[in-house]
């Protein structure tokens, strides 16, 4: 017998349209993945709600914007199963039951949490759905029964708090229903921003969109952060912390005039221009087609929503089957 495909449960909150960190750090691979592996991917629009509650109009704005960069990067509805999770009630009815096998110690220490709890100035005001997200999260990885979630570093804590729910689960009602999962974080670090900062992202306002614009990628490679100390052609140039090479690693295949380009770069004699006018084409060749899909996708939304629609029917499923499973094993399958 052939060993079971394993299953991808990964997404993302749709508070912005999607950029180039998110294409290297997980579309690029999701794309992949979908040929080897079982793959749902969520729009995680009740999440984005702990920390945006007051303003549910972007939530609900950018849902359809995420899903135009999913299937602009070629994201397959044939393929990979894209679902909203606002529509999927049974991932928060699960999330119900094991708030009660968390403690709110255990959630008060997931450094993740903590560091967004600092950034968003909560203090004293923390929403308790924020503080329980991971909660939530772990619900959503375990409805599906994932064994793997590609995620960047920051969420393996989210990982670790769903394995420790699903062993308390499965000890305490001495069951083997809930499996554990394991992050698949990708081994190319975050891509950082225009600015030289080493996130990048929207609120930063250093990032470069995937349905970015000709004359907007031209306009972010003239002002991406290389070195302050490269003044003069003549003078060395530094690598470290030049986001115009680091981005470079990242999006050109010509790996041996890259690195011609670099010593070159070191060595002295090679203008800042030149380096961004190789950046440049990289870009906007790779961009090209995303945008020229994306538009495509976006002259037809009502479609969109029906590939949504469809998905997170797909996906309804197979979290009622765990839910079913859930509430029978707690006792809760009265009739
Ligand atoms: N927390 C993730 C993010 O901020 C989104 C997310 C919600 C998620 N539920 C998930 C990711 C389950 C992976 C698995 O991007």
């Amino acid at each position: 017998m052939n060993a079971p495909v394993p299953l991808i449960l990964t997404g993302d909150r749709p508070t912005g349209p999607l950029h180039l960190g998110h294409y290297i750090g997980s579309l690029k691979n999701r794309v992949a993945y979908q040929h080897e592996y079982r793959q749902f991917i969520m729009l995680a629009d009740s999440q984005a709600l702990t920390d945006n509650m007051d303003n549910p109009a972007k939530i609900h704005n950018n849902l359809l914007e995420v899903a135009f960069d999913y299937l602009a990067v070629g994201i397959d509805p044939a393929k990979t199963t894209i679902f909203v999770q606002s529509q999927v009630p049974e991932l928060a009815e699960l999330a119900f039951y094991y708030l009660n096998l968390v403690t709110v110690a255990r959630l008060e220490r997931n450094p993740t949490v903590k560091e967004e709890i600092r950034l968003r100035n909560f203090e004293r005001d923390i929403p308790a759905g924020f503080l329980t997200y991971p909660v939530s999260q772990a619900a959503d990885i375990t409805a599906f029964k994932a064994t793997l979630v590609p995620v960047g570093e920051d969420q393996i804590p989210m990982i670790e708090q769903t394995n420790e729910i699903v062993r308390r689960f499965n000890r305490t009602y001495n069951c083997e229903t809930l499996v554990e999962a394991r992050a698949l974080v990708p081994e190319v670090g975050r891509l950082p921003g225009l600015d030289g900062r080493a996130k990048m992202s929207k609120s930063l306002g250093n990032a470069l969109n995937l349905g970015a614009s000709e004359q907007e990628i031209s306009k972010a490679v003239k002002k991406i952060y290389t070195d302050p100390q490269h003044l003069r052609i003549e003078d060395p140039g530094h690598l470290e912390g030049n986001v115009a090479f680091i981005w470079l690693d990242a999006f050109d295949d010509d790996r041996a005039a890259l690195e011609e380009m670099k010593a070159h770069y070191v060595r002295g004699g090679l203008a800042d221009s030149k380096v961004k006018a190789r950046l440049e084409a990289c870009l906007q060749e790779l961009l090209a087609p995303i945008r020229a899909r994306r538009e495509e996708f976006a002259r037809d939304p009502a479609e969109v929503m029906r590939i949504l629609q469809r998905g997170t029917e797909a996906a309804r499923e197979v979290a009622a089957r765990t839910m079913a499973e859930v509430k029978a094993v707690l006792g809760l399958n009265y009739f």
